[in-house]
């Protein structure tokens, strides 16, 4: 078997010598760097940008939105970071700090809030998809002085300890009883466990959602 080889190598492509061309020459490259290499420098640092990059404060915004809401029978209406959880606006745009902060990520409970009758890890609740929703936090429970029964049952039973999870359990055993699923201790053991105590006071956090909600 043969190989055939080319006669020649193919020519280099034709490099224009033309002035007027607008690929600069090496001559002209290297002339333009040495005596404008300060000006081209300038041009990035203080000139718009030739990348079309947008200004650096420009880039370090975050988004925000505007969102409303009625929160405890109360319309709000508050311009937050796209990011801002439900929780972290209820505490840090509307100074109700009664949710608390556990553990930020879905496991304890104890940022329990109600949306639209539903409880929720307000957590990990984005605040900007709750345009128009109805929130009611712990601080809403109550009609004046006269507590909400579960707040009350809570005090009798001696629900708690340090009391750091004890208004998401409440606001959670609101939902527990409004969705009926208090037939049994069992059963309310079971559509309450997504609520941690820390200090183990779940005999009687049970005990005061069944009083809450069959008075006894
Ligand atoms: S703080 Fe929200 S579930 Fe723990
Ligand atoms: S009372 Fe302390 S964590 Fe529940």
């Amino acid at each position: 078997m043969s190989t055939e080889l080319p006669e020649s190598p193919p020519a280099p492509p034709e490099v224009s010598q033309d002035a007027s061309s607008s690929a600069p020459s090496r001559r002209t490259f290297i002339a333009t760097t040495a005596v404008g290499g300060a000006v081209v420098a300038g041009g990035l640092i203080a000139g718009p940008s030739v990348f079309g990059a947008e200004p650096a404060e420009a880039v370090d915004a975050p988004p925000s939105s505007r969102v409303s809401l009625t929160v405890n029978g109360e319309r709000r209406t508050v311009t937050v970071d796209n990011r801002t959880s439900l929780l972290d606006l209820v505490r840090e745009h509307l100074g109700l700090t009664g949710s608390k902060k556990g553990c930020n990520a879905g496991a304890c409970g104890a940022c329990t809030v109600l949306v639209d009758g539903r409880r929720v890890n307000s957590c990990l609740t984005l605040a900007v998809r709750l345009e128009g929703a109805e929130v009611i936090t712990i601080e809403g429970l109550s009609k004046g002085e006269r507590l909400h029964p579960l707040q009350q049952a809570f005090i009798d039973q001696d629900a708690f300890q340090c009391g750091y999870c004890t208004s998401g359990q409440i606001m959670s055993g609101v939902g527990c009883i409004d969705e009926g699923h208090t037939g049994s201790p069992e059963e309310i053991r079971e559509f309450m466990s997504g609520n941690i105590c820390r200090c183990g006071a779940y005999v009687k956090i049970v005990r005061a959602v069944e009083q809450a909600a069959h008075g006894n």
